[in-house]
């Protein structure tokens, strides 16, 4: 069996001695420009084209990631890159929805309990209690109830805070009101206090972080944004922070990344950042996921994770 392997911007040694060691029948190479030799597997993060140039063989492309955006932005803007028959499959969880579950819950609870606030008093010395704001309230409304999302949605209500969801398709959620389909979208955002993206970059999805939304939500809500950059319009988020519409912003997803150096999101009191870093992808968790799915591929089983290149996730 031939696995053929490419990360962008990442040593490739660590991953291909882990990866002997879980497949030790695998032949295994790191994409090189002008390999199109044949493989069985593939797998990628954030790839150049003419990785998929045709190739013998090939059985299935890996994700090494739970976003597949950058693959299929090959496949909108060369139709064919990709071929129908060879499925694409994401990283399901593997690690990842246990770090966004912390992100977030941090994200949340700094704003629920005003800490940003007290960091004020803090500088002018100041010792004053605030009221705390009514949880009954304090409603957070998740985008994108996914593989991530959901788990998300769920944690936060397990905190005792009143959750919407919001899904393309009806997805009911133990403790979660959720919401469905873009007539339903105004809905749930009305007076969230704050919102939580998790949905997939598709061209539908794509600037949905913008100033018609944040008109929907409570005077001052918060935004954190731990999906993906091109979601947001950049500057609908800074004339809402000036306007006093948003009061905060946590982003970790940038339209481009790394963030420039003279971007105004660096330097203003008002957004959080970090630099996309809320779910990482964890090395042995994505490969014993990946060899599961390998060696079901190879008894001629079905597996789950399998994008739908027409609905973009
Ligand atoms: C990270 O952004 C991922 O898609 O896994």
């Amino acid at each position: 069996m031939n696995l053929l392997f490419y990360m962008r911007d990442a040593s490739a040694a660590e991953w291909l001695h882990d990866l002997a060691r879980a497949l030790p029948q695998a032949s295994l190479r790191e994409w090189q420009p002008g390999d199109d030799a044949p493989a069985d597997f593939v797998l990628v993060w954030r790839p150049p084209r003419e990785l998929f140039a045709p190739r013998d063989g090939l059985r299935a492309v890996f994700n090494l990631g739970a976003g597949v955006d950058a693959i299929l932005a090959l496949e909108y803007a060369h139709p064919g890159t990709l071929r129908p028959d060879v499925p694409l499959v994401r990283l399901e969880d593997s690690g990842m929805a246990q770090q966004m579950i912390e992100y977030v819950t941090y994200a949340v609870l700094r704003y629920l309990r005003r800490f940003d606030d007290y960091a004020q008093l803090q500088a002018q010395c100041r010792w004053q209690e605030l009221p705390p704001y009514p949880r009954e309230h304090f409603t957070v409304g998740v985008l994108g109830l996914g593989v991530l999302g959901a788990q998300v949605a769920q944690a936060l209500a397990a905190l005792g805070l009143p959750v919407r969801g919001f899904s393309r398709h009806a997805r009911p959620l133990e403790g979660v009101t959720t919401y469905a389909g873009a007539e339903q979208f105004d809905a749930f955002l009305q007076d969230l206090q704050v919102l939580v993206n998790l949905l997939p970059h598709t061209p539908a999805t794509r600037g949905v972080l913008n100033a018609h939304t944040f008109a929907q939500l409570a005077p001052g809500a918060r935004l954190v944004n731990v999906a993906r950059g091109a979601h947001l319009v950049d500057a609908d988020l800074l004339a809402a922070l000036e306007t006093g519409q948003l009061s905060a912003a946590t982003l970790d997803v940038f339209n481009q990344e790394p963030l420039a150096d003279d971007h105004p999101f660096w330097r203003n009191p008002r957004i959080t950042l970090t630099p996309h870093c809320s779910a990482q992808t964890l090395r042995s968790e994505a490969i014993e996921q990946i060899t599961q799915k390998i060696n079901a591929l190879m008894r001629g089983e079905a597996i789950s994770g399998v994008v739908d290149p027409a609905s973009g996730y």
